[in-house]
Parts: structure tokens; sequence; C-alpha cells
């Protein structure tokens, strides 16, 4: 069996930094990856920058920054926050390497060959403040560019121009193959209304001249004409395996914003068909984060920095597991959510230092207790107390059944409730104060089963904890277990 399992975050634009929406996007994806790998899958999971955009070379000359240079340096930044959030990803793209120019020079191709490519004039209104084409429904209703409140400029343009009309009706029978090809089910009857209404061809090319599309993969064959940085960037995911990778096990799941879904689950897949390679499995996409109910964006610099919100919740693995915690528990995947201070720290005060961090140590501290006094805390002999068994079984399936409908919100409520049983039950056995050798070992044990199998469980979504709950835990060959005290793990804030 292929135990292979791949998925991907969008490659972010490095004209910014990374943020908390960006950080979401990729926690979703690690959460999947790291559910994947706990069940023995071989997971490769991508991520990286999209370079290649005209966004790139205007950032860079706002700081005045040699272009490779900037760009270097805030690939730079995107991979090593990464790394400092603990993301599991096996690789990190750039569109400016030569594996990922190589092959969307092949894709370029095909399609070409494949009689998808033609060459037609391109109007559009080109605004000088962004360098870039505005579609009409950008402009204001009096036809201004929302952001530099001029006039665009109606320029006129040779282009090459992808074929995207001819995939309509391919398109829509792939869909109605493939129920789960876009998850939420409600994105996904947007995505097919939008084909069914009919599909335009598009401007898959822009023309290179002074100031414009310097920058960019030259059209093979035409180096007057530079490829359209979508064109370019959804490439990426097959650079990252090669062709031959891609055409033996295609991505099986692309995670992305819900404002980039139709580059992803429309121009994308009529790219592969064209080239004639497989498409992948699925694309997920998640709602949109505002933060103090205002949309974050680089102009009002409301951007809320992943770092340092982890920093501010304890830093290192806790104050990284608060944030994903927050951020998966918050918001039901798909819908558009809101992000606080104060929800945040009700959440880490209220569900991690009060919840699982208390169980956590009530438990331990008294389990090290027994296991000091008596060497190790024995397996029951009367055989486990069935309420308590279901509890942990009933949880793995839960956990997994939510996971496999990206219903991370309710998987963690479903842990929690897990938790608030594990507490209730600390409470009507007295665990502190039985007398009786075996009864007292009976409880004991059955608790420190639950919190090592609530770790388990909470692998995907809070990794750090997980493993210094799984280290203060020591399973032997012959079943007995010792457990011993660990620090809080997540010490309650001043409200
Ligand atoms: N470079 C393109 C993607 C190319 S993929 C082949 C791009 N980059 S981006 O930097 O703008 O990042 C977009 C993604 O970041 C969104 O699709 C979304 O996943 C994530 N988010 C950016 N802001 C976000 C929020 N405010 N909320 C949630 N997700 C957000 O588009």
């Amino acid at each position: 069996m292929d135990s292979r399992f791949y998925i991907t975050t969008p490659i972010y634009y490095v004209n910014d930094r990374p943020h908390i929406g960006h950080a979401y996007t990729t926690f979703a994806a690690d959460a999947l990856a790291r559910w994947r790998r706990a069940r023995d899958e071989n997971v490769l999971f991508t991520t990286g920058v999209d370079e290649n955009s005209q966004k790139t070379v205007d950032a860079a000359a706002k700081t005045g920054e040699d272009l490779r240079a900037y760009t270097d340096r805030l690939a730079e930044l995107w991979e090593s926050t990464w790394k400092q959030l603990g993301i599991s990803n096996t690789d990190f793209i750039r569109t400016t390497e030569d594996r990922h120019t190589a092959v969307v020079n092949d894709i370029w191709t095909r399609i070409d060959a494949a009689g998808d490519l033609y060459r037609s004039r391109y109007e559009g209104w080109y605004c000088k403040g962004h360098e870039a084409f505005l579609s009409e429904d950008e402009l204001t209703p009096d036809g201004l560019c929302p952001d530099h409140r001029v006039k665009p400029e109606l320029v006129s343009e040779e282009n090459y121009f992808f074929r995207l009309s001819k995939y309509r009706q391919p398109l829509l029978d792939f869909y109605a193959a493939h129920a789960d090809f876009v998850a939420p089910a409600n994105r996904f009857r947007e995505v097919a209304a939008f084909v069914e209404a009919g599909l335009e061809d598009i401007s898959f090319s822009r023309e290179r001249k002074e100031g414009r599309a310097e920058w960019g993969i030259p059209v093979p064959g035409d180096s007057h004409q530079a490829i359209y940085v979508w064109a370019d960037a959804l490439v990426n995911y097959i650079s990252a395996i090669g062709l031959e990778g891609w055409e033996e096990h295609p991505a099986d799941v692309h995670a992305v914003g819900k404002d980039i879904l139709r580059f992803h689950a429309v121009i994308w897949p009529a790219m592969l068909m064209s080239a004639g390679l497989p498409l992948p499995g699925q694309v997920i996409a998640n709602g949109f984060l505002t933060v103090d109910g205002v949309k974050m964006s680089k102009s009002l610099g409301n951007g809320v920095d992943p770092l340092d919100l982890a920093a501010r919740y304890g830093g290192g693995a806790a104050g990284i597991d608060a944030v994903r915690y927050f951020l998966l528990r918050e918001v039901p995947y798909g819908q558009d959510g809101d992000f606080s201070e104060a929800k945040m720290k009700e959440r880490y005060n209220g569900d991690l230092a009060n919840g699982l961090g208390n169980f956590a140590a009530r438990v331990l501290a008294l389990a090290e207790k027994e296991t000091a006094a008596r060497g190790f805390l024995a397996p029951p002999i009367s055989g486990a107390d069935r309420e308590f068994a279901n509890v942990l079984a009933d949880l793995e399936r839960a956990v997994d059944a939510k996971m496999g409908e990206l219903r991370f919100h309710d998987a963690l409520a479903s842990v929690w409730a897990a938790i608030a049983f594990g507490d209730r039950y600390v409470n009507e056995k007295k665990a502190w104060e039985i007398a009786d050798d075996a009864a007292r070992n009976e409880t004991l044990f059955n608790l420190v089963t639950l919190l090592s199998g609530i770790a388990t469980v909470l692998v995907p979504f809070l990794p750090g904890t997980a493993q210094k709950i799984a280290y203060a835990i020591e399973r032997s060959g012959d079943g007995t277990l010792k457990a011993r005290k660990i620090e809080a793990l997540f010490p309650r804030m001043a409200q």
C-alpha cells in the first residue's frame, strides 16, 4: 500500500512578514500532517515563498535593498518563523530556485503542446502605484484605484492566454466524480457554481518592459514575456517532488485560504488537465481571521506576529501550543474568525491552565507519590473500570472522525470533555485519600492511562505539550507504569 501522504500550504508572498492569518493556514496543515504521521503514513509537507511577483519588486524598492538581497532576507524570515513555530514541513520551496524554474518551463511547454496557449491582445487598467493591472471590479465605482485614488491607465498589450474556457465541462465532470475535491462543502458549491456560469480564457503572461515584469520567469522561447505569477506559483507543488514524483503520487491535500480557492480548485486542475498530469486529491480552504474585528493589513500595521504572541503566552513550546490551540479551537475550520487578546487569554486560562494543565499536574503529582512509595503502578487485576475504558476508546474514535472532517475545533472539544471526565473521576474517587492500596493503585493507573491517551490524541494540536506529558510517563514491557511530576504546563496568566 502507498502510505505516502502529501500536503501543502500556499507559498506566501514575500512583500509581508508572517502574521497569524498565515500561521493559521500553516498550523491547520501541520495538524493534518502530524495526525497522518501518527498513523504511520509517510508524510511530505511543503511550504515556501512566492517570490516572482511585482509585489516583491515594489517591497524591495521601498526598503531600498537590492532585489536579490531583499528576497533572500524575507525567504529566510519565513523559513525561520516556521522553524521557530515548530512547523513540521519537510521541504521549503522558493520560486527563484532552479528546481522550480525548470518545472515551470516544462509545464508551460506541455500546456503549449496541448494547444492551450495562444497570443492575444490584453487590455486592462494599469495602476502605476501598484505596478499591476487591476480588474474592473477592483476599481472604485468611479473607476479609481482604491488604494492610490488615481485613475489607472488603460494599457493594451500582447500576452499569452490560457484556454481556461475549454476546461469548463471537464472540470464539472471531475467535480461530479470527486465529491470531496473541495472542503468545506459550501465552498465546493461556490466553486462549482462559478465554473458552471462559464469560464473565460486568462492572460498567462506579462510583457517584460522597464519597470514591469522584468522580474519573473521568462516565457520559454519568448524572452519578451514573463510567465504570470500564478501560472508560476501553482507549479511549486510539483517542483517540490519533481514531475515524476507528481505523476506517481500528486498532492493529497492543498491547504489554502478562501481568498485563493479559485486558483487552486479551478485554474490549477485545468492546467494539470492540459499538461496531462494527475490532479490533487483535495483542496481545503480556511476562512479569514480578523483582529479585534478588523481585517489585518500591511497598511494598518495590525498584523499579529505569531512569534510575539507565543512569547507573550510563556514562550517556548507552551507559548506556541497556546497559539495553535486558540486558532484551531476558537474558529470552526472554513468559517471566518476573530482574534483578540481577551479571547485568547480566556482560552489560555480556562482551557489550558485550569483545564489540561491542572489535570496533568494533579494526576502526575499523585502518581509520582505512588511510584515513589511502591516503585510503579500496576495494571488493575480486576479488569479495568468499564466506563473508564470506554471514555478513552470513544475519544480516540471521535478525534479521528473529526480530523477526517476537518472539524479541528470539535476534535478539541472532545478532548476537553475527556479532561472534564478525568477531573470528575479524581474528585469522585477522592484519589488523594484512598486508603486501600489496590483501589488507590487502580484509580491512579486509570488516571495516568487517561492522561497518556489524551497526550496521544493531542499530538497534532499541541505537539510540545503532548511530548512533555509523554516524557513524564514511563511504561514498562510488563504493563506497569511510572510517572513523575512536571513543571506547570501553562502557568496561569494575570487577567
Ligand atoms: N502567493 C499567493 C499564494 C500562492 S500558492 C500557489 C498568496 N500569498 S499570501 O501571502 O497572500 O498568502 C495567502 C494565504 O495566507 C491565504 O490564502 C491564507 O491561507 C493565508 N492568510 C493570509 N491572511 C489571512 C487571514 N487574515 N486569515 C486567514 N488566512 C490568511 O496568496
